[in-house]
């Protein structure tokens, strides 16, 4: 049907939206500038939390200001071009610095520019049984993903890595060996939900700012799950139903930790985990499962 439901194509192994495999030369040679801040992230693990900071950073904590525009006009992302609908890259081109900029590549598919310039990067990183259900949740009610099938299936393939943007293992493995040598602050959705205040602060210090406590605790109020998912420049309720039906699953779903609970069966988890321990050994990241 149209644009919709299409197959995934490949770029370098790499499982991405077709559209953006055609367009993959615009994505590649990409201009970043030196004064851009990237967020990365991969997909479901608290990129619209982190970039509504961010902004309202930017933004000395002005509300008002944010929600002026629709977020994914605020921080385009990147890579995501569909014709007819949107093109990250050229929409980028035309923003005044600095740039808050979305993307969800894989380490090794940045574009060059951003090593080049230097750029600043902060990536967050989500637990991988979360990110699974929240994944199959967003690609039923997000029409450009593949149809999910049962939630057995999408599991399957969240595993071996058959889904946009590919693995989630080497995702974060990737990202967590390169912030050894760029500027990236490396996050985790549990600790901003454990304290946001806490990771708000590291996020300053990372950019060099300073807020005044009033600030800060607006910033906090304006990005709590509560005001995101009633903001409709937060809550992507301004796209249309034929992209996002938000009846099906909304992208403001449940914002927890833990959630997987509630959906792997028994025998799912221990299948999953012992996977896990394969995928994951030899790394130094380590994710908390309960907050
Ligand atoms: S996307 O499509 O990849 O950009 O999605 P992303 O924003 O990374 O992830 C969406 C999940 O993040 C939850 N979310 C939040 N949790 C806590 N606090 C705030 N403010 C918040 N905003 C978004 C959102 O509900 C999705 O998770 P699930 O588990 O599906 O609820």
């Amino acid at each position: 049907e149209g644009i919709h439901r299409r197959k995934l194509e490949m770029v370098r192994g790499i499982p991405l939206f077709w559209s953006i495999v055609e367009e993959w030369a615009q994505v590649e040679s990409f201009q970043a500038r030196p004064d851009d801040l990237l967020i990365s992230t991969y997909p479901k693990s608290g990129t619209t939390w982190i970039s509504e900071i961010v902004d309202m950073i930017y933004k000395n904590g002005d509300a008002e200001k944010c929600k002026q525009d629709a977020i994914y006009v605020r921080i385009p992302f990147m890579e995501l071009i569909i014709p007819g609908f949107s093109n990250g890259v050229a929409q980028l081109a035309e923003l005044p610095s600095p740039r808050l900029i979305k993307t969800h590549l894989p380490v090794q598919l940045l574009p060059d520019s951003f090593w080049e310039n230097n750029c600043k990067i902060i990536y967050v990183a989500r637990n991988a049984k979360d990110v699974a259900v929240s994944y199959y949740h967003f690609y039923q009610m997000a029409k450009i993903h593949p149809e999910p099938g049962t939630w057995d299936e999408f599991l399957e393939k969240f595993v071996t890595g058959e889904v946009a943007f590919g693995p989630w293992y080497d995702h974060v493995k990737g990202w967590w060996e390169k912030r050894k040598d760029k500027p990236i602050l490396y996050l985790f959705y549990e600790d901003m939900k454990e304290d946001p205040k806490r990771e708000i602060q590291k996020v300053l210090q990372f950019l060099g700012k300073d807020l005044k406590e009033d600030v800060v605790n607006k910033i906090l109020h304006h990005t709590s799950f509560q005001e995101m998912q009633k903001n409709p420049t937060a809550n992507y309720k301004m796209v249309s139903k034929a992209q996002m039906d938000h009846s099906v699953s909304p992208f403001m779903r449940k914002g927890i930790a833990g959630d997987w609970k509630n959906h792997f069966t028994v025998a799912q988890n221990e299948a999953f985990d012992s996977d896990y321990k394969k995928k994951m050994k030899g790394s130094t990241l380590e994710f908390r499962t309960e907050i």
